[in-house]
C-alpha cells in the first residue's frame, strides 16, 4: 500500500484480467456459436422483412426467445444459442405484450392470415391491442396482374377499391413465415 506504482500496477492488472475474462472471452465464444441442426439462414426477401420488423419496432412487444417454462410451451421448445447463429443481432426482445414469435411460421403458416392481421389486427383478433400497419399496403381501384390482393373482412375493408400487399408487407410476411424452430435431436434440450 506504500508504493504507488505497485498499487496502480496491480489495479490495472486486475482490471485488464477481468476485462478479458468477463468481456472478451465470452464474446469470442459466443461469436463462434455453431448453427443448431437444421437451422437455415433467411432468404433474401425474409432478410428485408427482418429489417422492416426492426424499423417498425415489432420487438417492443414481441420476443423471440422461448423460456424453459410451462407457460412458454405453446410457443415451441426452449430456445438454444444455435437457433440464433444466423440471426445477429438477435431480436430476443424483453416485452411479452404479444405472443413469442420464435416459431410463428409453424404456428401460423398462412400468409393470408398475416396479411389481414398486419393490415388490421382487429379484423381477426377482436380485442387485439396490436397497432395496424396499413402503410405496408396499397389501396387500388382494381388489382393488376401479379398483385397479392388481401381479402380484408367487410367492416375493415376500404369503402372502395382493393387492398394489395406493398413491398414491406411482402417482406415482413416472408420473414414471419421463415421464423421456425428446427427440431432438436432427441434429449438434447
Ligand atoms: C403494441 C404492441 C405490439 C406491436 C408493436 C406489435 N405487436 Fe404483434 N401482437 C401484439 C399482440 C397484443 C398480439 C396478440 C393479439 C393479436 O393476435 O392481434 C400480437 C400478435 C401478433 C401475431 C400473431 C401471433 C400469434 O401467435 O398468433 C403476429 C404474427 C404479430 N403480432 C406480428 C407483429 C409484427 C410483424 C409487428 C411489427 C410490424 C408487430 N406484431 C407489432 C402486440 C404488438
Amino acid at each position: 500500500m506504500s508504493s504507488l506504482a505497485v498499487l496502480i500496477g496491480s489495479a490495472a492488472a486486475i482490471y485488464g484480467a477481468l476485462s478479458i475474462a468477463m468481456g472478451i472471452v465470452p464474446g469470442v465464444a459466443l461469436s463462434q456459436t455453431k448453427p443448431g441442426p437444421g437451422v437455415q439462414p433467411l432468404s433474401a426477401l425474409a432478410a428485408e422483412g427482418r429489417a422492416v420488423y426492426v424499423a417498425e419496432g415489432c420487438s417492443y412487444c414481441h420476443t423471440q426467445q422461448v423460456r424453459p417454462l410451462r407457460q412458454d410451451l405453446v410457443f415451441g421448445r426452449p430456445s438454444t444459442a444455435g437457433d440464433y447463429a444466423y440471426a445477429t443481432p438477435e431480436l430476443l426482445g424483453t416485452e411479452r405484450n404479444g405472443p413469442d414469435l420464435s416459431s410463428i411460421g409453424q404456428r401460423q403458416p398462412s400468409a393470408v392470415w398475416h396479411a389481414i392481421h398486419l393490415y388490421e389486427p382487429r379484423a381477426l383478433v377482436h380485442a387485439s391491442i396490436m397497432p395496424a400497419y396499413p402503410w405496408m399496403f396499397v389501396v387500388k381501384a382494381h388489382a393488376d396482374p401479379g398483385d397479392d390482393v388481401v381479402s380484408v373482412p367487410a367492416p375493415y375493408a376500404p369503402a372502395e377499391g382493393v387492398v394489395v400487399e406493398g413491398p414491406a408487407a411482402k417482406a415482413v410476411i416472408a420473414y414471419l413465415l421463415e421464423l421456425k424452430q428446427a427440431p432438436l435431436p432427441e434429449a438434447s434440450p
